[in-house]
């Protein structure tokens, strides 16, 4: 495909990006073949899918499946039940999600209705990257600490960039929603984008928050939608502007507070246009006054709106209580750490040849150790439970820790010493994570952002379950302080949640669903980097009972195989 002047070669789904839209009914039974006619191994994650008692289907590459190599093939399995609204796909292996990608649409059955007015159409708004760049190599530079953050991109919204860039000083066409004056459309906005979150809008319209994360939320009207990666967020648009005008549809990144930028960086544009009633307009050439009017976007540096936006957040129907004892606390630092490139012999801990910057929690950054890896952790799991070193498959997991290390200031970015990245961080670790949890456990994680992140921030995302967002603030959590406001009466339920940058968010979820989930930041370079881990769900004993036999056309990798995701 061709993009900012350059033709570069991605892969895709059925020759479209974004890929196709699945479309679906709450309580059904989906079947989806997967060819791999691409020169990369694939996976694909059905993200948000509960997966219950299915985790086998859940798509993450060496965790859950051994890869489907190029001319093979798989077909998932799996219901969705519980859930409706906008949920996503995109292939797991690290970075080919910037083009493997497409919507997972569910709506509720057959005789159910929409707890909001029937939209008179639905569309798919898909805030993507295009990157010019092999995006399995993007990966792996991230991984051994060689990439250094050059690479071209762009925004998207549904695979189109609508703004100019400097290659041609011609504007790339962009998306274009036609509309009918005074109907209701219901947007399901996806951020399907590597690096950053995204601030939506449309000059001269407002939304009506109806979902997110494919769960029904008290309706909300405001005139800006900030959407992390991974994040979905359903909004009715009443086509009630002007007919005569066109209008902006702008989906903008939010800078870190700490870059000289005074241009937004990565900024999509689409236009919403009126059809006249009497003919549909499409052929209507637009005339030279036809200049879409421009939405007012958030200042550039400006992450209290996000903050807000999903403060703002409550549920609706719940379909499950929210938990109101805990039987299991995990508090997770989200930070950065380095490691020597060579093992030991580092002679110089923050010399950029010799060190690489990984991200962390608990300050351990996530790697399976590649030759250990011939299994994936699932069947490893389930075949072995927890003998698994003892037969000399798969991997050697080393237990989250429940705190970091040491305690001290998170949020104070004055403790951050000066001088280059590489000397300001502290040395990590890197290891194989997993924490167990009891079939049923109540567990509650408060995910605290630290001050050498300052400049990003952090969807977390938890595969296997939705999660109860009680809580978020800045500076460091206090429990002492913090639990009172915790909201045990309608928190909004998600699989993404966003951790504020510089502040703290508070989850609770039921570890109902057994087998091994991979909990990770949805921000591509941290996922790359480490910020992973592995959740395992299981009954306690030595070979789990209540996760069902895999499918038999799993796909197979052994010790004696080049089969590990690229
Ligand atoms: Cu949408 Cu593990 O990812």
């Amino acid at each position: 495909m061709t993009h900012l002047c350059k033709e570069t070669l991605v892969a895709v789904v059925n020759g479209q990006l974004p890929g196709p839209a699945i479309e679906v009914r709450e309580g059904d039974s989906v079947a989806i073949n997967v060819i791999n006619k691409s020169r990369y191994n694939i996976t694909i994650h059905w993200h948000g899918v509960k997966q219950r008692l299915n985790c086998w289907a859940d798509g993450v590459p060496m965790i859950t499946q051994c890869p489907i190599l190029p001319n093979h093939s798989m077909t998932y399995r799996f219901n969705v039940t519980d859930q409706e609204g906008t949920l996503w796909w995109h292939s797991h292996v690290p970075s080919l999600r910037a083009t493997v990608h497409g919507a997972l649409i569910i709506r509720p059955r057959h005789g159910a209705s929409y707890p909001f007015v029937k939209p008179h159409r639905e569309i798919p708004i898909i805030v993507g990257e295009w990157w010019q760049k092999d995006l399995v190599q993007l990966n792996k530079e991230l991984k051994d600490g060689t990439y250094y953050y050059n690479a071209t991109f762009a925004a998207t919204i549904n695979g189109k960039l609508g703004d100019v860039h400097n290659c041609s000083g011609k504007i790339e066409d962009g998306y274009v929603l036609e509309v009918e004056p005074g109907k209701t459309y219901l947007l399901r906005i996806i951020n399907a984008a590597l690096t950053s979150e995204y601030y939506f809008k449309i000059a001269g319209h407002r939304f009506t928050v109806v979902a997110a994360d494919a769960n029904y939320v008290n309706h909300y009207t405001t005139d800006v939608i900030a959407v992390a990666p991974g994040e979905t967020v359903d909004a009715l648009l009443v086509a009630d502007a002007s007919p005569a005008g066109s209008y902006y549809m702008v989906a903008q990144d939010i800078q870190p507070p700490i870059t000289d930028y005074t241009e937004p960086k990565l900024i999509a544009r689409g236009t919403v246009r009126y059809q006249s009633s009497n003919n549909g307009g499409e052929d209507e050439a637009p005339s030279s006054s036809d200049v879409p009017m421009a939405p007012e976007m958030p200042g550039l540096h400006d992450r209290m709106v996000s903050f807000y936006f999903h403060g703002n957040l409550t549920s609706q129907h719940r379909r499950s209580p929210v938990p109101t004892h805990v039987d299991d606390h995990l508090f997770v630092t989200l930070s950065a750490g380095s490691v020597c490139r060579h093992g030991q012999s580092c002679k110089r801990r923050g010399n950029i040849q010799e060190s690489i910057i990984l991200v962390t929690m608990n300050d351990v950054s996530f790697l399976l150790p590649t030759a250990a890896a011939a299994t994936p952790l699932l069947e490893s799991h389930y075949y072995y439970g927890q003998n698994k070193t003892a037969t000399g498959d798969g991997v050697d997991l080393h237990a989250l820790p429940d705190r970091p290390r040491k305690t001290f200031n998170f949020t104070d970015t004055a403790l951050i010493p000066h001088g280059p990245k590489e000397e300001r961080l502290e040395p990590t670790e890197r290891a194989a994570t997993a924490r167990r949890f009891r079939h049923g456990a109540a567990v509650e994680v408060v995910f605290q952002s630290t001050a050498v992140m300052q400049s990003h921030y952090n969807p977390m995302h938890l595969h296997g379950h939705d999660m109860f967002v009680l809580a978020q603030g800045l500076g460091n959590y206090d429990a002492a302080r913090d639990v009172a406001r915790y909201n045990l009466v309608d928190p909004p339920v998600k699989n993404t949640v966003l951790v504020p940058s510089l502040g703290w968010a508070a989850v609770r979820f039921i570890a109902d669903n057994p087998g091994v989930w991979y909990l990770h930041c949805h921000y591509e370079y941290h996922a790359s980097m480490g910020m992973t881990t592995v959740f395992i769900v299981d009954d306690g004993t030595t070979v789990d009972s209540t996760l069902p036999p895999p499918p038999a056309d799993l796909p197979k990798c052994g010790h004696n195989n080049n089969l590990m995701p690229n």
